[in-house]
């Protein structure tokens, strides 16, 4: 859980709370940054013990976002909103006062699914507000299904850092995927395009067989996935899978993948540093998808949307050297690099400002 003392000295810029016809409280928007264009980041459906609890959350994730745009080179802030699950919940009503309060924020902030919300709840919200994607793909166009994008991201990432570290091609590794859902399945179909040898382990081992007839990867058992015997380890299911017990258990030399939050903390960051581990940033690796996102609200082609993707690889490899020079671990170095992106925009807006008064 986190606790308000977690979002430290970074306040989001705005917090907006969503109320239902009763004035209840069921959700919070909060902008965190816009000093690279609207505030852009899903809508979280989940159940939260109070409105401290969903609303810190919503501030955590929100930096997040902005950190993670900055990153992936977006016109875009970073935002989020999360909606209150309750027993009984209409959601479709839920939905229509989510809407109206993102269109009351006249475009400053871009909703999408998130966890606990679908495609389909993302048109119902099309309904009230134009500020929101993740809908249907038009043909040559971004949009849909953003899984496909967010496993060729980690794949370019994944290329420059078994380079880095190891001075090797994908062809000449073993990648242990660890999750065979959306993203984990195309991860291992590029991988086997470049003749990378796989082992995969998903809690449902019917879905590690399927991808295993059609790759030719070996099946672990999900338990002992981080500790199989491979140079690289592929996070692509749950967050929160390294950390004090799991680090000094690990066989790979780096680590690359798709799951969100794969630290349970920023130490952790430094423990796989300590073990000489090269950990490439979660937020900046799982890019593609919220690019295929961006796109789609700007009205870009798929085109357009391989390019900023494959461009994930050059910023991976800036952060690998930054932290190879700074000897620092690589969050780290991400973090710093994506507040100063932000600090830079935000400078140059505050200049505009002057110049124009
Ligand atoms: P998914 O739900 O389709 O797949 C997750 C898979 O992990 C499922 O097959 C599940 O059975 C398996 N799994 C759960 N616990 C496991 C365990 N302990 N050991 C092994 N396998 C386990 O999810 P998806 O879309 O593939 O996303 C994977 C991760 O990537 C998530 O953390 C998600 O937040 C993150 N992500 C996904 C993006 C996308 O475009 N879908 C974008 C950015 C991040």
């Amino acid at each position: 859980m986190t606790h308000v003392h977690d979002i430290g000295n970074e306040p989001p810029e705005q917090i907006h709370l969503i109320e239902d016809d009763k004035g209840a409280f069921t959700g919070a928007i909060v902008l965190h940054s816009t000093a690279l264009g609207p505030a852009a980041g899903g809508c979280r459906l989940w159940h939260y013990p109070d409105r401290e609890a969903l609303t810190v959350d919503a501030i955590r994730l929100a930096r997040g976002m902005s950190y993670k745009n900055a990153l992936a080179g977006l016109p875009f802030g970073g935002g989020k909103a999360v909606l209150q699950h309750a027993d009984g919940l209409d959601r479709a009503v839920l939905l229509a006062r989510f809407a109206a309060a993102v269109e009351r924020l006249g475009g400053s902030y871009v909703t999408a699914e998130d966890v606990g919300t679908t495609m389909r709840d993302m048109t119902t919200v099309s309904r009230g507000t134009r500020h929101v994607a993740g809908l249907q793909a038009v043909d040559g166009m971004a949009g849909g299904d953003p899984s496909p994008w967010t496993a060729l991201g980690v794949l370019e990432a994944m290329r420059v850092a078994v380079r880095t570290r190891l001075g090797r091609e994908l062809a000449d590794v073993t990648v242990a995927v660890q999750g065979a859902g959306n993203v984990g399945r195309h991860l291992c179909r590029l991988l086997a395009a470049e003749d990378a040898r796989l082992i995969v382990a998903d809690a449902d081992e019917r879905r590690a067989q399927a991808i295993a007839a059609e790759t030719g990867a070996r099946v672990f058992p999900a338990a002992a996935i981080a500790e199989a015997d491979a140079e690289v380890f592929a996070p692509c299911a749950l967050g929160a899978v390294l950390d004090r017990v799991s680090i000094p258990r690990l066989r790979a030399a780096v680590v690359t993948g798709a799951a969100n939050n794969q630290l349970a903390t920023d130490q952790d960051g430094a423990l796989l540093h300590a073990r000489d581990i090269l950990y490439a940033p979660d937020y900046v690796a799982n890019a593609g998808g919220i690019i295929n996102v961006a796109a789609e609200y700007l009205g870009e082609t798929a085109g357009e949307v391989e390019g900023r993707v494959r461009a994930i690889a050059t910023r991976m490899q800036a952060i690998f050297e930054r932290a190879e020079h700074e000897r620092l671990p690589t969050n780290i170095v991400a973090d710093r690099m994506a507040r100063q992106v932000i600090a830079d925009a935000a400078g140059q807006k505050l200049s505009h400002l002057v110049q124009a008064a």
